[in-house]
């Protein structure tokens, strides 16, 4: 069986795709697969990357697709596609892709089209999943209508450069109503990437423009007050109803104010609980939200659910879902593979479902 694995891409998660692809490739049992590395670089074009490209990050060094064998993705009327060598017209047939892409053109619906127009089955979710899970906006608009509760949000819009004109622009009763601290992000990016914590609204305007620089479509947070926890999907064997991991928590050392790229992937600034420290009764109801929120986005495959567990306004416990992403981080630090296999799946086995997944 053919899998090529996908990473790099025209993201601003660029080398986080590469770190995750890198565990992936390592992961998949050459017993089985015949595995075809494939780099997008930032630019966009697709290569066979050199071998010997560094698939880590290294004392602060984050990986980058430069170049390689320029290849050409197409559909095959006879088959799934294949990718055709430039220049010299080999081709490489392909069973299924594994797209380890982050954020833009990877996690967005995009290159999933792509994948689906060339007859390619591929892991993870499809085109909706994608598109909605990576917009903050319709991500909460679908998850409010589950009966997933979210936040209080307020979502800009850079119509007509109105936003980049003014990027201070938020009325004072939005103000009041949100509070302090707010977080202002892109409404489609990942990894933290354009997001600020903003503890004074003087911060504001250069957090708009931050964010705006990322995405033309910006979403203002409260701040949600509770643990991290997060939790891992996965669809059952043969692509049967979705299983829920044991969730995680991640804890902050103090002097780190939030989970931001730094903290994730470069500092050490926080301590990873798998599994969380929980209650069977909280593991639960984490576990349901987790498995709701995956079903209300329509998803395939796998997702990793993250969420906010504190007291609500009223005193009482609330979960309240973060985001879900289609194509989480598969890192050596990431918690979507650990807490699989916290919970009995390895990561081997856990490539395995994805590809079993992805042919039903
Ligand atoms: N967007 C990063 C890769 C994650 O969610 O893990
Ligand atoms: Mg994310």
């Amino acid at each position: 069986l053919r899998v090529a694995v996908v990473f790099g891409g025209r993201s601003a998660e660029h080398p986080i795709s590469c770190v995750s692809a890198g565990a992936v490739l390592a992961a998949l049992d050459r017993d089985r697969y015949d595995v075809v590395p494939v780099g997008i670089t930032r630019a966009g074009a697709w290569v066979l990357p050199d071998p010997g490209l560094r698939l880590a990050i290294v004392d602060g060094a984050l990986p980058e697709v430069t170049g390689g064998t320029a290849v050409t993705l197409v559909g095959d009327p006879a088959g799934p596609g294949l990718l055709r060598l430039d220049g010299g017209g080999e081709r490489i047939g392909l069973d299924v892709v594994f797209p380890a892409l982050h954020g833009t053109h990877g996690e967005d619906g995009t290159v999933q089209g792509l994948l689906e127009m060339s007859g390619i089955p591929y892991v993870g979710s499809g085109v909706f999943a994608s598109a909605a899970s990576m917009d903050k906006e319709f991500t909460k608009k679908l998850l409010t209508a589950a009966g997933l509760p979210q936040g209080d949000h307020v979502v800009l819009r850079d119509a007509a450069g109105a936003l980049t004109a003014d990027p201070g622009a938020l009325d004072a009763a939005a103000r009041q109503r949100l509070g302090l601290p707010v977080f202002v992000k892109p409404a489609r990016a990942g990894s933290s990437i354009g997001i600020t914590r903003v503890t004074d609204w003087a911060q504001f305007p250069e957090a708009v423009a931050t964010a705006a620089a990322v995405d033309a479509k910006v979403v203002v947070e409260a701040a949600v007050p509770g643990r991290e926890i997060e939790c891992g999907v996965l669809a059952g064997p043969g692509g049967g109803p979705p299983e829920a991991s044991l969730p995680a928590e991640i804890r902050l050392h103090p002097g780190t104010d939030w989970y931001d790229f730094a903290a994730k992937y470069l500092d050490d600034a926080a301590d990873f609980d798998v599994p969380a420290d929980l209650t069977a009764e909280q593991t639960r109801a984490v576990q349901e939200a987790a498995r709701r929120a995956y079903l209300a986005l329509d998803c395939r495959g796998l997702a990793r659910v993250d969420f906010f567990l504190g007291a609500g306004p009223d005193g009482a416990e609330r979960l309240v879902v973060n985001e879900v992403n289609t194509m989480p981080g598969f890192t050596p630090i990431s918690m979507y593979p650990r807490m699989w296999a916290a919970s009995g799946v390895d990561f081997a086995a856990l490539v395995d479902r994805l590809v079993e997944v992805a042919l039903a």
